[in-house]
């Protein structure tokens, strides 16, 4: 009873959501009414049924499909904003939210009607006690010439995004292919994070680490099959944002009790807990903590723990990483 109460209650920052995968059925049927997109499912019903996946390709399928019916500057503002609020009400801070710039662009949407939406949301979150910055992820299944043709659209709008992510399809496609992209970002001075050992090996986190020259790793959790990796990950405090309750969907775990949330803590990590897609995957930021503390035992020492890591690890200004606590 008193450690649900202290995880819902306790500040806590967000450095892993994609805000496509923040857009529930409902929103996704009232925006397909509003832009006359049509849907090959009959509603909220129909569509939320399809949300049965066996892995990461088969949420992605379905994930693209919905960010379809996206079109306006407000329509993005629109699904920032009911992130930004479900954020607040679970005493999140600071959000530093990832956005796929390809999927919308892709289908003739502007990179300046995306960014303004989306920036309008973050500005506005203020309001509501929020801190939100983007970050703009390139998709690893695309070429490194569609990134670097998004990167280039982007630049114009540099001062309202932070850093570069890489999603996407993880395995066949290795941090390597983005070596230049990814140097290019770095001497624009943007923060630099990829997604790496979500359902790809561990040479994928040191490819990250060592060839892109990531900040954080995103998941991570097939760090733990390599002893070398964990010391590198411990000694050097690379943040590792890891999404238990979208581990548990996309089967990289089969159930929450085998998730290794607790030994990447307990080996030093910086860990933090983290929503990824929570419209698809059935928990914003508290029913993460919730349901993984539930099933794994971790205790109150665990819960401070990881909401210091989730600071640790975010971008914010020192200064106001204190203000947040
Ligand atoms: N895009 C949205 N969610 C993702 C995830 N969990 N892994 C890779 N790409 C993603
Ligand atoms: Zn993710």
């Amino acid at each position: 009873e008193r450690l649900p109460a202290l995880l819902a209650a306790m500040p806590k920052a967000e450095l892993h959501i994609h805000i496509e995968g923040s857009l529930e059925p409902e929103l996704i049927f009232a925006l397909a009414r509003r832009n006359g997109v049509a849907l090959p499912y009959a509603g909220v019903e129909d569509l939320r049924r399809a949300y049965a996946f066996t892995n990461l390709q088969s949420f992605l399928d379905i994930y693209y499909a919905g960010a379809s019916v996206l079109l306006q500057s407000q329509d993005f503002y629109d699904m920032a904003w009911a992130y930004l609020e479900r954020a607040a009400a679970d005493q999140v801070r600071r959000a530093e939210i990832f956005f796929d710039p390809q999927t919308h662009t892709a289908r003739g949407v502007a990179m300046e009607t995306v960014i303004d939406g989306l920036s309008r949301a973050c500005r506005d979150a203020k309001r509501i006690g929020v801190d939100a910055e983007l970050i703009l992820c390139f998709l690893r299944h695309l070429s490194e010439e569609e990134a670097f043709d998004t990167l280039e659209q982007a630049l114009p709008f540099r001062d309202r995004f932070i850093g570069v992510g890489l999603d996407s399809s993880e395995v066949g496609h290795p941090p390597e292919k983005f070596a230049r992209v990814f140097a290019k970002c770095r001497q624009q001075g943007l923060h630099l994070v990829a997604h790496a050992g979500e359902e790809g090996p561990p040479a994928y986190v040191w490819a990250a680490l060592d060839v892109l020259k990531v900040e954080r790793i995103d998941h991570g959790v097939q760090s733990a099959q390599d002893p070398a990796l964990m010391k590198r990950l411990a000694q050097d405090r690379i943040p590792l944002t890891v999404c238990p309750l979208s581990n548990l969907k996309l089967c990289v775990f089969p159930d929450l009790a085998q998730h290794n949330i607790r030994q990447l803590l307990d080996a030093g990590l910086c860990a933090t807990i983290n929503s990824d897609d929570p419209a698809y995957f059935g928990g914003y930021m508290n029913a993460n903590f919730l349901q993984t503390f539930a099933a794994t035992g971790l205790d109150a020492q665990h819960a401070y723990r990881l909401a210091r890591n989730s600071f640790e690890g975010s971008f914010a200004e020192a200064s106001a990483k204190k203000r947040y606590v």
